[in-house]
């Protein structure tokens, strides 16, 4: 058996197995996360957490699943921040260099702070990102970004108040639609699709109840634990 240690979950004190991830600690505490828990693997991005630890005073981050409490541990998880998201039609896009400038121009309000490279609990290098995708440099955009998860933390700390993490995604889309050979299996199951293939499971999954949903739901393969 493990040692307990404490941890402060949302300013309530809890006592857990010391080793245990956040995620793990949490949920050993008796919640269930309905939000903020996706793959657990490190790779949805869902579970985007803030927490002190005691004699620093410095805010810290990362990611549920994948950081292990600490004595004393003052955490909250972040399932979800606010995020300007713009619509775009890839396929009416005539110049893809210079979209994302039509689409975020707030990017150029950048002060080269820093702070969402620092935040970033996948260590990737967000403001030079921005910087890239100022030049309209979508190669650069896409390769520095493959890694993000999508979890909202550089938004959350940005002093020009811009998404990083959308701006990326939308300079990796635009490099793969322009830039990349189209793989032969997605135009298979775009065909399966229209043909019907998964016609008649859809129409099952639409008419099942809710409870009979969430036990699916719960008792689905997950690849990633
Ligand atoms: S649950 Fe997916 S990254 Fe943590």
């Amino acid at each position: 058996m493990a040692d307990l240690i404490p941890i402060y979950y949302l300013g309530k004190k809890y006592m857990v197995p010391e080793g245990v991830t956040i995620m793990g600690a949490v949920e050993y505490s008796g919640h269930r996360l309905v939000r903020g828990c996706g793959c657990r693997g490190g790779f949805c991005g869902a579970c985007a957490t803030v927490f002190r630890v005691p004699g620093n005073h410095q805010i810290k981050v990362g990611l549920a699943c994948q950081t292990r409490v600490e004595n004393g541990m003052d955490i909250a998880i972040l399932p979800y921040y606010p995020a300007q998201k713009v619509l775009y039609n890839l396929s009416a896009v005539k110049d893809p260099s210079q979209e994302l400038q039509k689409l975020y121009p707030e990017m150029y309000r950048c002060l080269g702070c820093s702070a969402c490279t620092k935040i970033c609990p996948q260590d990737l290098p967000v403001m030079d990102i921005i910087a890239e995708a100022q030049r309209g440099n979508l190669p650069a955009v896409a390769e520095l970004s493959f890694d993000c998860v999508m979890c909202g933390l550089c938004a959350s700390r940005c002093l020009a108040q811009m998404v990083p993490y959308n701006i990326a995604m939308v300079a990796r889309r635009l490099y793969a639609h322009f830039n990349l050979p189209r793989p032969g299996y997605v135009g298979a199951r775009i065909r399966e699709i229209e043909q019907g293939v998964y016609d008649q499971k859809i129409d099952d999954l639409l008419d099942k109840g809710q409870e009979e949903l969430q036990k699916l739901y719960a008792e689905r393969d997950i690849e990633c634990i």
